[in-house]
């Protein structure tokens, strides 16, 4: 028995995308662990999670799942919840592989097209970390990339993950997305497209149906040999096996007594939602003083319990959920006023209910507003082309911000939403996603300062949607943008964020000093890289200390930098610590002009501070002859051979004649 156990099973812990703005893939492994044990109680022994696709739009919905737009963060989270969710006794599933997120426009299930090398840089990290931290399944994709059904693509599900990676467990597919191969138009018909994924490499169809019709069909007319079949069998048969299903196939219904909900695991939930939200904006607005005389409560989403459920919510309980405006009144208790009113729907275009929120914040010391993007607004099937306030929040924002209290706009949205507006006019914004059950007591504490903002976020927030894709790890240009006119720019528009990746704001400051870095290593050694971190501000503080590096000069261009360390540091005021990074060579490594994997000599910059604007500078060269791995990428004739006969299967008989099956070609890899 299965489920997407995506972010708790009946403990909701915050989404995925929130989870991650912890930059501790720690938490994130025990929360994986949580749930797992929650969703074993109840019988299920395996989860269609972790979600690892990386996601640079936020147009597209299902950024809300994965870890956000960087390969290396990626990873990190990958590994960690599959080994959480493989220590609770319930095999992992690392979806949907692969390219899923790169649907052009960020519309859903739409056409993907990566090149080579930034699937291997970017988007195939997080599944390899995955398949490395032994993930006993995968799970293959509905998208269709660079013109290649990624269901149908024996290239990612054989070559790739089976004789590259030595992946050795079970792939499922997508929903439906083997049959989907016809509508794809890579298959005339369901016999084909079963014989399709087989071959391919998908072990198991999820509910296209295609192999549970077809498949005695395809062994009676010699289409799929015996061998091939019982391939797929015994990567299933195996599984359950690992998994002990075969010695016991019935769940022990007495194991679900107790465990859920677990005062521990309740525990961990609201030390990662703690974690996981993120301090936009500060004017001296925050922490709030609990002697406020009245503290109005503002927005649809305020009182809302199902909403900080967000999407894939399992087994979890809108009535377990603290709101925003309970955990506020829990906060403050009789001591001080609580007023509430909604001022508006999510949606549509009443302004009926602005007079008697502006009357309570009128009255009031200080305003929380909440406002943002209900549950259903992220997740599958729900991009969307605007990223700002679904109907008049904005306008009520703006209306309550125009009264000059101490205000601060808590958002829960699934996705970066674009918001320089909001940015210009609130004094304090802090981003609360949805952060599952303990959402409310949550955002109280840290209004409150009773806990310290400490969330980083994993992907830019676009000051406009006409910037999208966004994401840091941007490469130079040949003009990069100057005054200039004729350089890589908008005319409208800066090319920066509203946000950089790995921003977020503390109560207190940090400063970064002292940064060590050796002036020469000898091809083949590790870098060390050391730096001091220190607590100037008043009050206690968790930084995250992000270290980044850049090669300036390489036989490809390269991002200008990309994250390859992070470390976490709680700090009392005054208090400095001094950070030690190990730099690895494949950490410095990259797919060259030739398709190897490896670095080159030369020099190497690095950056470490706070967020991916890092400017504390260091630099060291590398020495020695080049020094590539030995690791060949170079893909080798046809990528995408189908088996000859399938193939004449797909085509009608009279364009048959009209195909030519490459067999065995062979050529360099054209640049
Ligand atoms: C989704 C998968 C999910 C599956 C089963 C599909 O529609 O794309 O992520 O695991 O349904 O629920």
């Amino acid at each position: 028995f299965a489920l997407d156990v995506i972010h708790g099973y009946r403990t909701s812990f915050p989404v995925p995308l929130a989870e991650a703005c912890a930059w501790d893939p720690v938490m994130a492994e025990l929360s994986a662990e949580a749930a797992g044990r929650e969703a074993y109680a109840a019988g299920l022994r395996w989860t269609f999670a972790p979600m690892v696709d990386i996601a640079r739009d936020p147009r597209w919905g299902r950024i809300v799942e994965g870890a956000g737009e960087d390969p290396y963060l990626g990873a990190a989270y990958a590994a960690a919840r599959v080994r959480g969710f493989q220590r609770a006794g319930i095999a992992a599933c690392i979806k949907h592989y692969a390219g899923y997120g790169g649907a052009e426009a960020g519309r859903e299930y739409n056409t993907a097209d990566i090149p080579l090398r930034r699937m291997l840089e970017v988007y195939l990290p997080p599944f390899r970390a995955g398949v490395e931290a032994g993930a006993a399944t995968l799970m293959s994709g509905f998208n269709s990339l660079n013109s290649v059904p990624v269901s149908g693509s024996r290239f990612l599900l054989t070559d790739v993950l089976r004789t590259w990676w030595g992946f050795k467990g079970m792939v499922v597919s997508d929903w439906g997305s083997i049959g989907e191969l016809q509508a794809h138009g890579v298959a005339g018909d369901g016999v084909n497209a079963a014989l399709q994924g087989i071959w391919a490499g998908v072990d198991m169809d999820m509910h296209a149906f295609v192999y549970r019709d077809h498949i005695k069909g395809l062994l009676d007319s010699g289409l799929l040999s015996t061998k091939q079949l019982d391939q797929a069998v015994r990567r299933v048969l195996s599984v359950k096996a690992s998994l002990g299903l075969l010695d016991r196939p019935y769940a022990d219904e007495t194991l679900e007594i107790g465990a859920m909900l677990r005062p521990e695991t309740i525990a961990l939930a609201k030390r990662s939602a703690l974690a996981s939200a993120v301090l936009l904006k500060n004017d001296k607005v925050l922490p709030f003083s609990k002697e406020i005389a009245g503290l109005a409560v503002i927005g649809p989403l305020a009182d809302s319990q199902v909403d900080p459920l967000g999407p894939w919510s399992a087994q979890g309980d809108k009535n377990e959920v603290v709101s925003v405006l309970q955990g506020l009144k829990a906060k403050l208790g009789a001591k001080s006023k609580v007023t509430f009113e909604k001022g508006c729907d999510l949606e549509g275009a009443s302004t009926a209910g602005f007079s008697a929120a502006l009357d309570i914040a009128r009255r009031a010391s200080a305003v929380v507003l909440v406002v943002g993007e209900g549950r259903d607004y992220s997740g599958e099937a729900h991009s969307r082309t605007d990223l700002d306030l679904p109907g008049v929040q904005r306008q009520l924002v703006e209306a309550v911000l125009k009264l000059g209290k101490p205000t601060v706009v808590v958002l829960m949205n699934g996705r970066p939403l674009a918001l320089e507006w909001m940015d210009k006019k609130a004094p304090a914004i802090l981003e609360a996603w949805y952060l599952g059950g303990r959402h409310g007591e949550a955002v109280a504490d840290l209004l409150f300062g009773d806990a310290e903002p400490q969330g980083r976020l994993v992907t830019c927030f676009p000051r406009n949607v006409g910037q999208v894709p966004i994401y840091y790890a941007q490469q130079n240009t040949g003009r990069p943008a100057t005054e200039q006119r004729y350089t890589s720019k908008y005319i409208d528009a800066p090319n920066t964020p509203l946000y950089p990746f790995g921003y977020g704001l503390s109560y207190t400051r940090f400063e970064y000093s002292g940064l060590k870095v050796p002036a020469h290593v000898q091809a083949g050694e590790k870098v060390r890289v050391q730096v001091t971190v220190k607590n100037v501000g008043a009050r206690n503080g968790v930084e995250t200390a992000q270290l980044y590096v850049g090669d300036p000069v390489a036989s490809v261009s390269r991002p200008m930098r990309e994250l390859k360390g992070f470390q976490k540091a709680e700090l009392k005021p005054g208090e400095s610590r001094e950070l030690s990074f190990l730099l690895t060579p494949s950490e410095l490594s990259f797919i060259g002009r030739d398709y190897r994997f490896g670095y080159e000599p030369g020099t190497f910059k690095v950056w470490v501070g706070s967020d991916s604007n890092a400017t504390l500078e260091g630099a060291f060269s590398v020495e020695g002859e080049q020094d590539f791995y030995a690791l060949d990428l170079a893909p080798k004739g046809d990528m995408e051979a189908l088996p000859p006969r399938a193939r004449s299967r797909a085509e009608s008989p009279k364009k048959r004649k009209a195909i030519v099956v490459k067999d065995g070609a062979t050529g360099p890899v054209s640049e």
